[in-house]
């Protein structure tokens, strides 16, 4: 599947955001090795500090799966007018089953798409010992 493709699930995951208080809708889409699409959005809560992240939702619900190997991660801000890159908590979370060459790209609903990777965002990766 094509990043374009991808970001168009990240597009339609985005309408299912539940953000009231910040109207700050995002949308990703994980494509799994199997070829599935799990898409994710960020749902907030009136306890602002309870907000979880579109990637993290994705990530969650693709694991509740079953599903732990993932291609890549296309992440879609409609009411940013620039490219949004996941959080520092995403970032985190998702190193745990990528590695550094897994391609995450990132857009806005204004400006051009960014193409990266768990590397680029995440250097420096730590404490991959207390995995094995
Ligand atoms: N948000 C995400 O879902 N993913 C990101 O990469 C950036 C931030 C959400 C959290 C919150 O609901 C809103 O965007 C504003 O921070």
């Amino acid at each position: 599947m094509t990043m374009d493709k991808l970001m168009t699930e990240a597009m339609a995951a985005a309408e299912f955001s539940y953000s009231p208080y910040s109207k700050f809708r995002v949308g990703a889409a994980l494509l799994c090795k199997n070829g599935e699409v799990i898409r994710g959005t960020n749902v907030e809560n009136r306890s602002f500090g309870l907000t979880v992240c579109a990637e993290r939702n994705a990530l969650g619900t693709a694991l509740s799966r079953g599903i732990t190997e993932f291609e890549a991660l296309a992440v879609y801000a409609p009411d940013a007018d620039y490219a949004v890159s996941p959080c520092g908590a995403c970032r985190q979370v998702i190193s745990e089953f990528v590695s550094a060459d897994f391609p995450v790209s990132f857009q806005g609903a204004e400006g051009e798409r960014v193409d990266s990777t768990m590397g680029d965002l995440f250097p420096h990766n730590a404490l991959d010992e207390l995995k094995e």
